[in-house]
């Protein structure tokens, strides 16, 4: 046989082999989990559209600490469901110091300091309108915004949060912070920025957990063009010029170029979102024996590494940190 070829299959041809020659891996400390939390007693509610997570009552916050710390997973992302009649036209509920996320990341700093707590700083839990900001004439308005979310970032970071994660949209969101924080004497406290957040239809679930589904129309005048490329990196710019820490790129799955893209382009840490509705879907067709779930989720989980992403945020981050320790 005289052809000439390469014989790439030498390096696959058994487990440690293939091991040997690995080039991308999944660490617990890569996966950040988002814990819903909601007022009341006693509460804690399976998510319809998200089979395995709930949204919980402070009460059950030890419990579930326990487990996420027991798990080896090391960060969580909080996001605050108030009582609708406790909403309101600017989302006060965002920045009171009793608010639900700052009394939940004080309460979690307490028991588990090591934890790393990561505060979504946003309004559209807060508003009756379910908008990411303050309304005028159907409007969402910018300027007027950007002082209610630096309130807010100062009231998490008094909180105790570790990190503060604005995700609205807004042009300017991260100087403000920024400035906010830094003029409360927090200048220590890092801004993992959503940078590039397209309105994408993978948030639905969310939007059930969260209770932030907008009263009137969509989020396209703030949130990207799902088919813009270009605009990702003007977006990361900015954020990076106005002092983020970290550059967050949301969804993740159909966004694995951008990811990619981000990567190449800027040197800080690139955190994926792996989103509510990709989770969704995955559990959908787990649940129906469609698919084997774990080898799915590892293989997405892997492969937003191999885009780029040092970390990830994912509602299966601990099925993700069980699958890792077996
Ligand atoms: C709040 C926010 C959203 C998500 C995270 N923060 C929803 C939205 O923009 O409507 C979506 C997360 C997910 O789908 O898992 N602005």
């Amino acid at each position: 046989m005289d052809l000439q070829f390469t014989r790439h299959r030498r390096l696959r041809q058994s487990a440690n082999m293939r091991a040997l020659v690995r080039e991308n891996f999944l660490r617990k400390e890569d996966l950040i989990y988002p814990l819903f939390i909601v007022e009341g007693e006693q509460v804690k509610n399976e998510v319809p559209s998200m089979p395995g997570v709930f949204q919980i009552s402070m009460d059950q916050l030890h419990a579930e600490m326990d487990e996420i710390v027991a798990l080896g997973l090391t960060s969580v992302i909080l996001f605050g469901v108030p009582n609708s009649s406790d909403k309101d036209a600017t989302g006060t509920g965002a920045y009171h110091n009793h608010g639900i996320v700052q009394r939940a990341t004080r309460y979690i700093k307490g028991q588990f300091p090591n934890v790393i707590v990561i505060a979504d700083t946003c309004l559209c839990e807060y508003t009756d309108h379910g908008h990411c900001g303050v309304i005028e004439g159907g409007n969402v308005l910018n300027d007027p915004t950007l002082d209610l979310l630096a309130k807010t970032a100062v009231s998490q970071a008094e909180a105790g949060a570790d990190i503060i994660a604005p995700s609205n949209m807004m042009d300017g969101f991260v100087a403000a912070i920024r400035k906010g924080l830094d003029e409360a004497g927090y200048t220590e406290v890092p801004i993992m920025s959503y940078a590039v957040k397209y309105s994408s239809s993978f948030y639905g679930p969310f939007r059930d957990a969260a209770d932030s589904t907008p009263q009137f129309g969509d989020r396209k005048t703030y949130q990207m063009d799902p088919a813009n490329r270009r605009e990702a990196m003007r977006e990361a710019q900015s954020d990076m010029e106005e002092g983020a820490d970290f550059l967050i790129v949301k969804p993740a799955l159909s966004y694995l170029d951008i990811i990619r893209d981000v990567r190449n382009e800027f040197n800080a840490p690139v955190v994926a979102y792996n989103v509510s509705g990709e989770y969704s879907m995955v559990k959908a067709a787990a649940l129906n024996g469609w698919v084997d779930e774990r080898a799915i989720v590892m293989e997405k989980l892997t492969s937003m590494k191999r885009a780029g992403a040092d970390l990830i945020i994912t509602y299966f981050a601990k099925d993700a940190a069980r699958w890792l320790s077996e």
